[in-house]
């Protein structure tokens, strides 16, 4: 059997060699890179340098400058500079006043919205709806195309099972195959189907590589990852962009395993352009080049110039370290021509694909479209499948729309900038809509009781608290909305505890004493410790932050409109000391369960030594966490049978399809994600106790049942286990359920 495996992956490697070579010979033989080598045959060194410098506007000294320099065709691209009269002038510059008429191409991180700001990523992600995500990442387009935006430093494809790291906003979250899924939507929706369309924008795929597994997720800091751990998770999202067709790769800050991301053969080269056969053009992280310095990579800027381009970095962002020194690398033979014609070929073919040689203006009419009342609906949309509810006692959710008066109370009930979340440099605070005036728009000004009780997130002051409370009182139901400001979460804002933060705590315990039912809604940019929120709350609704539209989505949710549908694309811990814990997990050698575990208040004081056991698990969390992944509920009840599978045997090349029915057992229509997970139980290396595998979002009016089947090739058992990826042998676990701890179970074998 093994020789048979060892076979079939020199098959594999064989065959992938011959596409890749054909994919070279296609590449060559492409329009796009034709314009590239006749426009590179005429070019100046200093104009190639010029290509691969994507400096900051206010590099050159001043507008004047800057316009001089993309005269002299010593600029290619800029980021953050826009806007319809800005960006046509200097494109006229570029095309009619320099000696080649190459056009800039200007990018800026338009990453979950341009004016219409959808909920961060992560809680995109929650939707598990590729559909909704790729519209809405082409609505982006669309607005951020208006304004001269042709490169989106985006989609950010970093797992992460880390939630204080700041940037998890940014992100899928933690499982390959949703971040997948995602990637491949949000790609598609920045590009659209046409790449020569006014509103395609170039995708660019970021941070290449592993920048989400900065230790203790501190931003920035040292990554150690294993190569099947690089294989199997971190890179899986990179891959589905890649094959997606992203234009951009973008190299990461982080040091990996030793060499920084922007400096890394192995994966720029190695993985990126010898195994994938990516063609498009890699940018360097704002400053990531120059940062190898600090890294004690590079000994100094030149020297970081050369080792990125050796790695295969097209053009540097923001720093100057190849304006600077290409030329005397060259002299010095420390890169080659080759290497610099190959980024610039690389560059101009990005540019010639997006049609910005026949035309690199705006319309200005085209602006007129930002903020189209469509464009807000599916925002609403996407911020309703993002919110997930965590728990519901006695159908607290949904309130009638003809209750007597709701008590309105929390920091982020009314913060229209918070609610917008990191990354978003655009959108704007006067255009979101609150909670509260959402709620006030539905029942009226005076059925809405409103204190904030607290002014921000942060706020540890009880000055309001008696107010709240007397709103509360006088009320029929109380609907508190806090969480974490914007600026908690995203770059450079880690966080060491994840727990909600504030007095909010203490105000939700004081509100739920006063015996009204407790509706609590959480709105953060991370998952959150919220343990104890969980148990004061009668309900309570994760709605990241939601983005503009977050109010009217989560008022729709909130009075039955819809039910809550989204799901967690990450796990839940209980507190910090319990990161990381993720579905992906090994089993260790001691798995703990109930038995194993003495609750932490129960263990006696005077124990002698191993009487607790020595399994895996703290002492005070237990060995679960808070929620898992994939987990959220309805406001209907989803029933679960007839698991059956096609066969219960699979050759090393062969497929099994897997069903069950699934009913809506309660008294609404509504939506779920069925999700499909298996275990490989022995691997030559060990195996996860689950991986996602599947997820279908199937609609199900009350009362019916649906027949949900998902189908497993052997190629998605496939593994790399340190020498090569391949399906092994052997006996498997799959679940088909509701979230990656319950599900309907089932085994097969390959064979
Ligand atoms: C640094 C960030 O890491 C990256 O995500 C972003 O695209 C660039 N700055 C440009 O703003």
């Amino acid at each position: 059997m093994f020789i048979k495996n060892n076979i079939s992956v020199a098959i594999v490697i064989i065959v992938s060699l011959v596409l890749l070579s054909c994919g070279t010979e296609q590449h060559e033989k492409d329009e796009a890179v034709t314009r590239a080598n006749q426009m590179l045959s005429r070019m100046t060194l200093e104009e190639k340098i010029g290509q691969m410098s994507q400096l900051d506007p206010g590099f050159f000294g001043g507008e004047e400058q800057l316009k001089q320099a993309v005269r002299d065709g010593r600029c290619g691209s800029l980021l953050n500079y826009w806007g319809v009269e800005k960006v046509n002038e200097i494109q006229r510059i570029a095309v009619s006043e320099s000696r080649l008429g190459i056009p800039l191409i200007i990018g800026r991180d338009v990453i979950h919205g341009y004016r219409t700001i959808f909920p961060i990523p992560l809680g995109m992600a929650a939707s598990w709806n590729p559909e909704i995500v790729k519209e809405a990442f082409r609505i982006s387009s669309v607005e951020a195309s208006s304004q001269g935006i042709k490169w989106t430093f985006a989609p950010m494809l970093d797992i992460t099972w880390d939630p204080r790291w700041g940037r998890i906003a940014e992100g899928c979250g933690e499982d390959p195959l949703l971040a997948s899924a995602m990637a491949r939507a949000m790609v598609e929706g920045i590009q659209g189907d046409d790449l020569t369309d006014p509103t395609a924008l170039a995708a660019c795929a970021k941070h290449y590589v592993g920048y989400g597994f900065a230790e203790a997720g501190r931003d920035y800091n040292t990554t150690y990852i294993s190569e099947p751990m690089l294989r199997d998770v971190v890179l899986k999202p990179f891959k589905a962009a890649s094959d997606a067709g992203a234009l951009t790769f973008m190299s990461a800050f982080n040091d990996l395993n030793g060499v920084p991301a922007s400096g890394n053969e192995f994966t720029l080269k190695q993985i990126l352009r010898d195994e994938w056969g990516f063609r498009g053009l890699v940018v360097s992280d704002w400053a990531s080049v120059t940062e190898m310095v600090f890294h004690g990579y590079a000994a100094d800027d030149k020297d970081a110039a050369a080792k990125a381009i050796n790695a295969g970095v097209d053009m540097e962002m923001a720093s100057s370290s190849y304006f600077d020194n290409i030329k005397r690398l060259l002299e010095e033979k420390k890169i080659t021509e080759a290497q610099v014609d190959g980024a610039v070929r690389n560059i101009l073919t990005v540019k010639y694909r997006l049609g910005l040689f026949d035309n690199p203006y705006v319309n200005p009419e085209a602006e007129k479209k930002i903020l189209d009342p469509a464009f807000l609906d599916h925002a609403r949309k996407v911020a309703r499948q993002s919110t997930v509810l965590l728990k519901n006692d006695g159908n607290a959710l949904p309130l009638s729309e003809n209750i007597g008066s709701v008590a309105v109370i929390g920091p982020l009930a009314d913060a229209p900038r918070d609610q917008l979340g990191t990354w978003c440099f655009d959108g704007q605070g006067e255009n979101s809509v609150t909670p509260l005036r959402a709620i006030r728009e539905l029942l009226g000004e005076k059925r809405v009781n409103h204190v904030a009780g607290l002014k921000y997130s942060r706020d540890k002051s009880l000055e309001q608290f008696n107010a709240a409370l007397a709103a509360a009182r006088r009320s029929d139901a109380i609907l508190f909305f806090g969480g974490e400001e914007w600026i908690l979460s995203g770059e450079g804002q880690s966080r060491g505890e994840i727990d909600i933060p504030g007095a909010q705590g203490a105000l939700i315990e004081a509100l739920s004493a006063t015996g009204k039912p407790l509706v609590v809604v959480i709105m953060a940019g991370r998952p959150l410790a919220i343990g104890n929120e969980l148990q004061d709350a009668d309900a309570l609704l994760y709605a990241w932050h939601g983005g503009t539209m977050a109010g009217p989505a989560l008022t729709d949710l909130i009075f039955g409109k819809e039910s809550p549908s989204g799901k967690l694309p990450v796990t839940f811990v209980k507190g910090a000391g319990q990161i990381p814990f993720y579905h992906y997990r090994k089993n260790t050698g001691r798995p703990a369960n109930e038995k194993a575990w003495t609750p932490f208040d129960s263990i006696p004081t005077e124990n002698p030594q191993g009487s607790l056991g020595y399994k895996s698990f703290h002492l005070d969390y237990g060995y679960t966490p808070l929620l898992p992944f994939g987990y959220g509920l309805s406001y209907t009840t989803f029933d679960y049978s007839d698991l059956n599978l096609s066969s219960q045997v699979m050759g090393t090349s062969g497929s099994i399809t897997v069903r069950a029915k699934v009913t809506n057992s309660g008294t609404m229509d509504a939506e779920e994600v069925v999700q499909l997970y298996i275990r490989d139980r022995v691997g030559s290396i060990t195996r996860p106790v689950k991986e996602l595998k599947g997820f279908r979002r199937i609609s199900i009016k009350k009362g019916e049942t649906v027949e949900v089947e998902f189908v497993i090739n052997s190629t998605d058992l496939a593994f790399f286990n340190g020498k090569a990826t391949l399906t092994e042998p052997g006996e498997f676990d799959v679940w088909m359920g509701p979230n990656s701890d319950e599900g309907l179970h089932s085994d097969f074998i390959i064979e």
